[in-house]
């Protein structure tokens, strides 16, 4: 399977009842315009019901502060227990749906349900990105989400990690580079490694096919 992917802390809820918080691995984006997203969720989860009742959910993303919250909220159930209690988290309205997102998070992702598909084991919801909210704290100095500064966390093979060092951006593999100023020396073009170039595939010895 794929990794890493993201836990996601999906909260919902039904009028009347305690909103509710998932822990959800199989979830991605799928489209960007319109925006779109999925989240895999089992029959038998609490929040099944509820996400299928309501077409409506969060997803809150995952930061290091949140992890422990997160696993939490991924090995109890919300028919035993007030998540949002239980782990101290402040249930914050909604612009666009119903239940209330999780305030400790730094991007809620306000989705509504456009389609459920059934694959097996879980069923697979597609949701449109009805509004996306973004804490004020990681926003850089051009408007920009820092997520660096979101300190989000990744899960891979069953444990949670930070995000580690940048090492590229998009594009930058056919970036121009910069033009050398006046009177500085041009960068010489030729290989500086000492390591032998590597014919691919090797040809054998005496092998001429
Ligand atoms: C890291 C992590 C990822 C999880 N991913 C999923 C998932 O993608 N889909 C799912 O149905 N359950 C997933 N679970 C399990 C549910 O979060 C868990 O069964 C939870 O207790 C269900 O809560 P509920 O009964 O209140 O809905 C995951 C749990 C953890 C800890």
């Amino acid at each position: 399977m794929l990794y890493p992917i993201p836990a996601v802390m999906v909260s919902c809820g039904r009028e009347g009842e305690t909103p509710n918080i998932i822990t959800v691995a199989w979830a991605g984006n799928i489209c960007s315009s319109p925006a779109m997203l999925s989240i895999s969720v089992r029959k038998e989860r609490h929040s099944y019901d509820i996400i299928k009742e309501t077409g409506e959910f969060i997803v809150n993303l995952t930061s290091r502060e949140l992890t422990r919250a997160a696993d939490w909220c991924g090995v109890r159930s919300g028919r035993d227990y007030d998540k949002f209690k239980e782990m101290g988290l402040t249930p914050q309205k909604s612009t666009k749906v119903s239940c209330p997102g999780i305030a400790e998070s730094p991007v809620n992702i306000e989705c509504k349900v456009h389609s459920v598909v059934e694959l097996g084991s879980h069923d697979m919801f597609i949701a449109e990105v009805l509004c996306v909210t973004v804490d004020d704290r990681f926003m850089d100095d051009k408007g920009r989400f820092d997520l660096g500064a979101a300190d989000l966390v990744a899960y891979s093979h069953g444990e949670y990690f930070a995000l580690g060092e940048k090492i590229g951006k998009f594009g930058y593999s056919v970036a121009k580079k910069p033009a050398a100023k006046k009177g500085e020396k041009k960068p010489s073009s030729k290989k500086t490694s000492a390591k032998k170039p590597t014919t691919y595939p090797k040809k054998k010895k005496g092998n001429t096919k």
